[in-house]
Formats: structure tokens, sequence, C-alpha cells
């Protein structure tokens, strides 16, 4: 039989940790439950679509696990940024349904371009996709962002087609792409189409700085671009009024416009008064692209510097690394069935 003293001395030591330990661990659930109150609500894509449209500038959400039921283990709190002011349309002619393009990469580059673009607002993204029809793949993408977008699809003729990986100066890629897309603006909107926007023309596996978007909303404008031409970035030279006067470039810094095409946007309305330009694809030598749009829509003095006077970088002219499946095509060891 246990001492009445010592049944004390034991209660008396218990109880003080079990109080402890009980009061350390509602300290550590606590967080997790409010957190998950709040997730669930609604779901995350839900949360993120309302915000989106109403225009809230910050937007603080809750993601992992909000459905289940059971305890969740971890919680991220992210935050995200949207109300960026662009009343932009954005033009983007992306990948393409040729072998030799229906790449492997698509879906990653489109991915990270579709992260960028959700943190702006009053965004249109017409996505061109260079093939005879519009993929089930770049379809179900689109529909699961969220963004506002246009789906189009033209295929680039054989004899424009990139043979291999030798990369032809003399063909330009995704021009009829864009073509495509400029051809959409001018019938969709009414030439004296009072709606605002500014239109860039966007490769699938740039860079984009959010600051882009804030930047690009006047006239013509001529910006820096980073990682171009064997250099590290190529700019505009611009004079102490604020004028382009030239080309900070190595390769052919007389061409019209010696401007990569993620160094300009042009106002919707310009696109719009003027119907006839395109880029021209035949009988354009490599790098002229830029300028033959360009030359249709406006003089180097019409030209806006932005970014700093063309002295902040905000685009990068980024190229993803082909991967070398060497190990596909060795019967059953991947299923072609699962998407990429
Ligand atoms: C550079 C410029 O960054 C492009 O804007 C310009 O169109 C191109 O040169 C050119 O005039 O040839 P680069 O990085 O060399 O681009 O080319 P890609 O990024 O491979 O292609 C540019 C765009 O066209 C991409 O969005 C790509 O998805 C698309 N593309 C490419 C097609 O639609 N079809 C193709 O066969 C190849
Ligand atoms: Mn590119």
């Amino acid at each position: 039989m246990p001492k009445r003293r010592d049944i004390v001395a034991i209660v008396l030591i218990v109880l003080p940790w079990t109080l402890l330990i009980t009061v350390w661990h509602q300290n550590a659930i606590t967080p997790l439950l409010t957190a998950r109150k709040k997730g669930c609500k609604t779901n995350f894509f839900h949360c993120f679509a309302d915000d989106r449209l109403s225009g809230r500038s910050r937007n603080t959400f809750i993601y992992k696990d909000c459905s289940s039921q059971r305890g969740i283990v971890e919680v991220t709190r992210t935050e995200y940024v949207y109300s960026r002011p662009h009343p932009g349309l954005m033009f983007f002619p992306p990948p393409r349904g040729h072998p030799t393009y229906s790449r492997p990469v698509q879906k990653a580059e489109l991915t990270r371009l579709a992260n960028t673009l959700l943190h702006v607002s009053n965004l249109h993204w017409i996505l061109v996709e260079d093939a005879p029809k519009r993929t089930k793949l770049v379809s179900h993408f689109l529909q699961e962002t969220g963004l506002n977008y246009t789906h189009l699809n033209v295929e680039t003729p054989r004899n424009y087609k990139v043979r291999g990986d030798t990369r032809d100066p003399r063909i330009p890629r995704g021009t009829i792409q864009r073509n495509l897309a400029l051809r959409w603006l001018r019938e969709t909107l009414n030439v004296n189409s009072s709606q605002p926007g500014v239109v860039y023309f966007a490769d699938d596996d740039n860079t984009y700085s959010l600051e882009l978007f804030d930047e690009v909303r006047h006239e013509c404008v001529g910006m820096a671009c980073s990682l171009c031409g064997g250099l590290r970035y190529e700019s505009p030279k611009v004079n102490t009024l604020g004028k382009v006067f030239g080309w900070k470039t190595v390769f052919d810094p007389h061409r019209p416009f010696a401007i990569d095409m993620a160094g300009f946007a042009v106002n919707l309305r310009l696109v719009l008064s003027k119907p006839q330009a395109y880029f021209k694809l035949r009988g354009v030598k490599g790098g002229y692209q830029e300028s033959s749009l360009l030359k249709e829509l406006v003089t180097l003095g019409d030209l806006e510097p932005k970014a700093a006077n063309c002295t902040k970088i905000l685009v990068w002219h980024t190229r993803t690394e082909k991967p070398v499946l060497v190990n596909e095509g060795k019967k059953g060891f991947t299923d072609v069935n699962v998407e990429i």
C-alpha cells in the first residue's frame, strides 16, 4: 500500500507537467485551426478568381489540403499582389503542334508564364498555337488558369518551319501566329473602339518582371531587354530629352528598329488605326521582323522610352534547355498518356 505522503508527492510532480504540456499543445495547434477555417470557406481557385475580379489589391490565401476534413499537417500562407493597373491586352504567340515544336517543355513554359500573368490585372491573353488545330493540352491548361484568354491556332507552313535544332535567322518564329492575333484584334474590336489597351508580344520562354506590365501603358515603348544579341542587355540609345536616337546593339545597329520583340509594346488604338500593319513573313532578313511591323506604325521620334529611360531591365530573353530524352522509346517505360 503506498503511503498517503507518497501519493501527494506524485500528484505534486505530475500535475504541473500535465498542465505545462496541455498549454504548450494548445498554443501549437491554434494557428493551424484558424488558418484551416479561413482557407476552407472557399476553395483555392475560387478565392483566387474572386479577388482578381473584384480588383482587391492584396489577397492573402491559404492553400494545401483545405478540403480535407482531417488534421492539417502543414499550412502555407502566401501573399499575391494582383492589382497592377494595367489596362492591357496581351498577345502571345507560343507553342505549336508540329512534332519538332510540340515539345516536352511546352507545358512547363506555359505554366511559368501563366504564373506571371496571374499577377497582372485587366489582362487578356491571346494565345496562338502553331498547330493545325487547338490542342487539348493547351485548351485544358488555359481553362485551369482562370485567366481571361482567347485561344487561336494557325500552323506555320512547312517551308517556314525550323528544321531540327538549326536556328536559321532567316526563318522567323511565331510570325504567322502574331499576325493572326493582330487580325483577331482588328476583327473583334471596332476601328474607333474606345477600349483602352496595350499590345505586347511575348515569347513563351522569356522571363517577365511584373514591373514591365506597369510600364507598358502608353504609345509605343522601347525598353531594355536583357541577354539579347550576345550581350548582357540591348537597349535603345536615349538622349537627355528622353528621345530615342539609336540602338545599343552589336548585331546590325542600323536596322530601323534594332529591338527585340520583347522590347516594345504598342498602344491598342495605334494597332486598330493602322489596319495594314503586320509582321512581314517573306523577304525579311534575320532580326528585321520587329522593324517590319514598327515601320508601319511609328517613326523613331514616336518612341517613348520606359523603365527609367531604358536603364532598367524588365525582361530577359531566356531560353529553356532542350531535354535529352535518351531513355524514351524504350518500350513500356513511360506511359504516353501521361501529360507532361
Ligand atoms: C527571338 C525573339 O525573342 C522572338 O520574339 C522572335 O519571334 C524570334 O527571335 C524570331 O524572330 O525568330 P527566339 O527566342 O530566338 O526568339 O525564338 P523562340 O522563343 O523559339 O520563338 C519565338 C516565339 O515563337 C515563341 O513564343 C515560340 O513558342 C513561337 N514559335 C517558335 C512558334 O510559334 N513556332 C515555331 O515553330 C517556333
Ligand atoms: Mn524565345
